[in-house]
Formats: C-alpha cells, structure tokens, sequence
C-alpha cells in the first residue's frame, strides 16, 4: 500500500473549473479503491462545496504566516481532504483563478505559491501528523514548485507531475521568484525561469521524478513544437520520464441508468427512452420537438482550444440543414456574442445558455444525438467519453486524448463494431463541415447509427486500468 498525497486546485463535487476537477475528483477515489491511502490537498476557497463535515487539523507557519489546515472527506468516499485555510488568499468570491471579469486574481503568484510551501510541509510530514506520504502527485501549474521545492529536501517522497494542459503555464514577471521567496538554487534557465519569467509548469517538468499526461497522443504532442510552447526541448530531454495515461471518467456520475439530472434513465438495451431526453432539451429551449431532426450538443469552455471559431464558421450553413444545435458554455466573450447573435436570429435552430450549469450538462449529454468537439488541442477530453457513454455519437478532431478514445466510423470498424463517432483530421471548418455532413448521413440511417450508439456504449472507460497504471509507476519510482 502506498501513502499518496495529491495535490490538486480543483477536484469535483468541491469546486470545478473544468475536467481538471473531474479528474482530481475521481483518481483519488478510484486509487482508494485499489486499497491506497491517499490524501487530498486543496486550497479553502470561498466557493468550495462540502457536504461533509470539516474540523480543524493543524496550523503551521510558514513566511511569517499563520495557516490552519482543515480536514474532511470527499463526499461518498474515505479520501481525506486537507484544505489549506488561508483566507487573505482564498476566501474570494466565484473562480479560484479568475475575477468576475475573467480576468487573472493579481496575487496568483502568490496565492498558488503559498499552497506549494504548504503542500510540500505536508509532504515533509511538518504539519505532524504521523503520515508521510511515499509519493506526492501533483496536477498543472497550480501545484509546479512543489516537485521543485521538495527537490530540495533530504527523505523527500517521490514526485508526479501530470500535465491536464500545457497551453496553462503560470507565467509571472522575473521579480515574482524573489517575492515569493523562492531558493536561489531553483532560479536560473534549466529551472524555474522561463525567458525572464518565472514558469510554475517548469518545476513539475524539470523537477518531477516522473511526468505524465493524460492521454497517451498528447504524451507525444508536446515534444513538438506545435504544442509544446517552447518547452518542448526539456521534455524531449526528459522522454525517458514521461509518458501519458488516458483519463478514466467516473461511472457512478456520469450513468444513463441512474443520472439524477435527466428526464428518462436508458441502456444500450432500451435506447428509444433516450428520445424523452431529446424532446425536454427540444422543450426547454423552444425547438421543434421532432424526433427526427438531429440534434448537435456542445458542452464547455468557449475558447480557441475548442475549436469554437470552427464552429462560428460553419454555423451558417448549418442551418441551412435540417438540425437544432443546443450550446452550453462560457468564456471569450467575443464567442459568447457571436453564438448569442446566431441563437437570435435562427430561435428554431439554435440554443445558447452562457453560463455553467452541471444539471443541463447532463441533459444535453442524454438528450444531444452528436455531441461537436472539433477541438484544436485537447490533452484528454472528458465530454467525449461521457456522450459515448450516453449514446450521444462524438464528433471529434483527431488530436490528443479525442485520437485516443474515439473510433471513426468506417466500413471496416463499423464491421468490427468499433465504430463509435466521427473523426477528422484537419483544423478547418471545411474538414469540420465534411464531418458534420458524414454525420448526418450517418444519422439517416437508423441501423447504422443504432450500431454505433451500442458500440459507443459499450466502451469501457472506467477507471480501473488507468488508476492500476498510475499505481505501476508509483511502485516504480
Ligand atoms: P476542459 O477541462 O479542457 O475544459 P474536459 O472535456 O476535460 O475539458 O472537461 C470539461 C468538464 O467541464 C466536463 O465535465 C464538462 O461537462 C464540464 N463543463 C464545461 N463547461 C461547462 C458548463 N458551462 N456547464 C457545466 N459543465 C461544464
Ligand atoms: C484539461 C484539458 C482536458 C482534460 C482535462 C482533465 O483541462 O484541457 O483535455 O480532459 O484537463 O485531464
């Protein structure tokens, strides 16, 4: 049995941005579930959610600061969660990283640096608690100096660093490193710095024993330098200690038979319910109810990864089809005008919600026929597996994680019942509306596409093989 700290900014139910909280959320537990004893430690914010209770662990002081450590569990599982309680950081209201406005909180640097001293007191068992952890974990930016910092130390454990997206760094100014008082030791060009600035990635990717990434392709990506932004020399020097190892998703949250949040639970065995979901999207958000027009879901962060603008660029020949697309989203606000001006103009088409809301994401997951994921880069994708999961047939670009967890649907793998979606290969909105015209064909058939919704369906993407695969490297290391 090993001792396992993870180190995580946002981990679902307590607060999520994004996959990262999926991912955090669900690893640590599927690790518990292999008998591991792991511990979770994440900052206090304001918004963060528990149903559990919290108690007072331990205060520790570290740069002349007085920080208490609170404990409680994950909800519905026996992981600890340590939350690192300071509230001249944390307390602030909304997105751990962002203001109201989207823009960075002004003290990041800070915020994030002080959860890496304190994290890394952990791992040092400082905060005396009797539990050394035998590894420490840590995930994106957020958490880059601890590998640094505990490289530093005698008796330190072992150290992973995963990569969710490398195209978030933690770039602060040169000057940050001294005012947060970080050891000279780590602050020169093969470390900490980065051009003059002060790279928070960089201590996960030069200190870390081991780095990984959450899929496999993505492992690959980044060593060239389309998508290694400039970093993809260290970890071509560093190959030999990274690797990727896809994400799983969480089985219990993401079930068609027990989802609390839709309309009608349905199987692969009993996919006609599935419509009843169709007709609730259709209803709420005033689209024809009509069973036999294709209905295209999109569920995320409205930026240029996304491939968003690809699909600004084919909207208007999309309604020339007969389709309904339903988006759920929110981010570059320039997107969220654009889709709201077509939502406008096309009301019997296409449905915009700007905002974020768990419940309508499941329901568009059950009740979309295609989920649209025409995305530029994507280190793992969460969305896809769920909408394979809920018979919804992905529409992806064959990049990263999508690469790795979507079968395009061929003569050949519709023969072998592999086929579960749609992929494509270039980052235009030609090859995007080639894709789109494929499925509709495809959907035109109800045979066929009843073959791909099962096959979809049947696709095993728990965690078990993936959570095994991070326990054979933390018994390597
Ligand atoms: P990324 O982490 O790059 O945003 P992923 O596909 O890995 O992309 O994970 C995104 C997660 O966030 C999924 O669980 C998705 O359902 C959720 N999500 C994204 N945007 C929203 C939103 N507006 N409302 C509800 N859930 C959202
Ligand atoms: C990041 C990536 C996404 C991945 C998620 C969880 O946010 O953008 O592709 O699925 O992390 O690993």
């Amino acid at each position: 049995m090993k001792k396992i700290l993870f180190v995580t900014s946002e981990a679902h139910p307590l607060i999520k941005t994004g996959g990262l909280a999926d991912v955090c959320g669900s690893l640590p537990k599927a690790l518990a579930d292999l008998s591991q004893d792991i511990k979770l430690i994440i900052p206090n914010y304001q918004a963060l959610k528990t149903s559990e209770n919290v108690r007072f662990l331990c205060s520790i002081r570290v740069d002349n600061r007085n920080i208490n450590i609170l404990e409680t569990r994950m909800p519905d599982s026996h992981v600890i969660v340590w939350l690192v309680d300071y509230p001249a950081y944390y307390n602030y209201p909304g997105n751990p990283y962002v203001d109201e406005q989207g823009e960075s909180w002004p003290n990041n640097a800070e915020r994030f640096g002080l959860f890496c001293r304190i994290a890394v007191e952990a791992a040092m068992d400082r905060v005396h608690q009797d539990w050394k952890p035998d590894i420490v974990h840590c995930n994106d930016w957020q958490t880059g100096l601890v590998p640094a910092l505990l490289s530093l130390e005698h008796g330190r454990p072992s150290t992973v660093f995963t990569i969710h997206n490398m195209a978030y760094q933690g770039l602060f100014p040169g000057s940050t490193a001294a005012v947060l008082n970080l050891p000279g030791k780590l602050w020169h060009p093969a470390g900490l710095e980065f051009h003059d600035m002060l790279s928070f990635i960089k201590g996960g990717l030069v200190y870390a024993d081991y780095i990984t990434t959450v899929s496999p392709t993505y492992a690959l990506e980044i060593q060239t330098p389309e998508l290694g932004y400039g970093l993809e020399g260290l970890l071509d020097h560093r190959k030999e200690f990274l690797g990727g190892i896809i994400n799983g998703i969480d089985l219990d949250q993401w079930n068609p038979e027990t989802d609390p949040y839709i309309t009608q639970h349905f199987s692969a065995a009993t996919l006609n319910k599935k419509q009843l979901n169709k007709y609730e999207l259709q209803r709420r958000f005033s689209l024809p109810d009509n069973e036999r027009i294709p209905l295209f879901g999109l569920i995320g962060r409205l930026v240029e990864q996304k491939g968003i603008d690809l699909i600004l660029e084919c909207l208007p020949e999309m309604i020339t089809m007969d389709m309904q697309f339903v988006l759920l989203g929110s981010g570059d606000k320039d997107f969220e005008k654009q889709l709201q001006k077509l939502a406008h103009l096309y009301p019997d088409k296409i449905s915009i919600t700007i905002g974020y809301d768990e419940s309508l994401a499941h329901l568009i997951e059950a009740g979309a026929d295609i989920f649209l994921m025409p995305s530029r880069f994507e280190p793992c994708g969460l969305n896809q597996m769920y909408s394979q999961r809920y018979g919804t047939i992905p529409i992806v670009r064959k990049t990263g994680g999508l690469a790795d967890t979507v079968v395009d649907t061929l003569p050949e793998t519709l023969a072998n019942h592999t086929a579960s979606g749609i992929v494509f290969n270039e980052a235009s909105s030609g090859s995007l509306l080639e894709a789109i015209k494929r499925a509709m064909i495809l959907y035109s058939s109800p045979d066929t596409w009843k073959k791909m919704q099962s096959n979809a369906m049947k696709k095993d993407f728990s965690w078990q093989s993936s959570a095994e695969q991070y326990l054979a490297l933390y018994e390597n290391l």
